[in-house]
């Protein structure tokens, strides 16, 4: 059984600030220094896996192996069950490079109406990587299930937001409050298995 990790400092392996944030928001209640590598001048490694543990865990070990420092990263992205998963940890690229995730929706709805698919099902995953600089590591993962719909709707959030509704509800992930978004996110769960196993509520 791993230490607890408690009144420590710890890295987020992100240059992301959307995502530092957000994380640091999740883990307000802990006794802890929050740094994000960019904090340190740490380079985010190239994302070269070939699934989302293992992008993860490139981000999370490389980072507690430079900064000598427990260290935290999570790969995330939206998989659709008919597209055998696509666009999974290719969610950013499918945005191009200017990031438009309107187009990256787009071509979700223009891939489904090509083979004609009746199956609309679709999963956000996070895995979340702990890596420790004796090279130890922990993984967790949160899913959250629900059925994409078209257009996008909704101006909350970010990504491929406006085009998910989580299962039990109407509403898509961009016109939720984010606050309750927050509570029911495939992050969330993530962050809470690791909260549960290796922190101490301060
Ligand atoms: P990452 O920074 O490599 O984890 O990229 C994750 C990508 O997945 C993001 O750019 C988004 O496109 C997508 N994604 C992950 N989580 C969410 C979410 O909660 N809402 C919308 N899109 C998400």
């Amino acid at each position: 059984m791993k230490k607890k990790i408690n009144n420590e400092d710890i890295i987020i392996a992100s240059h992301n600030e959307g995502k530092v944030s957000e994380i640091k928001d999740l883990l307000k209640n802990y006794d802890l220094k929050i740094l994000s590598s960019s904090d340190l001048g740490i380079d985010e490694p190239e994302e070269n896996g070939s699934s989302f543990e293992e992008n993860a865990l490139i981000k999370a070990s490389t980072t507690s192996m430079l900064s000598k420092t427990v260290s935290i990263s999570d790969d995330s992205g939206l998989c659709v069950n008919a597209l055998d998963g696509e666009p999974g940890i290719y969610s950013a690229r499918w945005a191009g490079p200017k990031k438009d995730f309107l187009y990256a929706a787009n071509k979700i709805q223009e891939s489904l109406l090509k083979i004609e698919a009746i199956d609309y099902s679709a999963y956000f995953i996070c895995v979340l990587a702990v890596s420790w600089p004796d090279g130890d590591y922990r993984i967790y993962k949160g899913r959250v299930d629900g059925t994409l719909s078209f257009p996008p709707r909704g101006k909350n959030g970010f990504g491929y937001d406006p085009i998910f509704i989580p299962l039990g509800h109407e509403s898509t992930f961009g016109e939720m409050d984010p606050q309750f978004k927050h509570s029911i996110s495939h992050r969330n769960h993530a962050f809470k298995l690791f909260s549960k196993e290796l922190l101490i509520e301060g």
